[in-house]
């Protein structure tokens, strides 16, 4: 049985969580700035990973950006993507692109290297996309 001490005090700690929730600090925007104006909070600045020529259109490379292991992938002419290398399926770290296709050569799952859909299983969720952007002849992410 429930004492109704206990009662109260319970729902004294649930409206004290709720005020503490209303209380948190919010995204500060400028005067005048909309919520899209704001800058982004935890934005990191775009690192340089390779130039343009070193991946051949089709192809693409495995790099580690601060630990974290990405594929550089070059589609078509002038397009460029990154991927997070990590497998969906079991984790296994890929680096086998070619054809412009993503093969994990652990149980064999292959990807679009356009946009990191699944093309053939075990695998059944796409890659997570990273920003890329081209500057001159430097391909550059951030995440
Ligand atoms: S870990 Fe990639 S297909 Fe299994």
């Amino acid at each position: 049985m429930v004492s109704r001490r206990a009662v109260i005090a319970s729902a004294v700690g649930v409206s004290a969580v709720t005020a503490l929730a209303a209380c948190a600090p919010q995204a500060e925007v400028q005067p005048g700035a909309t919520e899209s104006e704001a800058p982004a909070q935890n934005a990191s600045a775009a690192v340089e990973v390779c130039k343009t020529t070193d991946i051949p259109v089709g192809s693409g490379k495995k790099f580690d950006v601060s630990g974290t292991p990405i594929l550089i992938t070059h589609p078509s002419q002038d397009v460029f993507r990154a991927f997070s290398a990590v497998c969906t399926h079991a984790g296994f770290v890929m680096s086998n692109v070619s054809n412009s296709e993503i093969v994990c050569d652990n149980h064999g799952a292959v990807y679009n290297a356009d946009d990191g859909s699944v093309i053939k299983g075990p695998a059944q969720r796409a890659l997570g996309k990273i920003t890329v952007e081209v500057q001159g002849d430097a391909v550059l992410v951030s995440f």
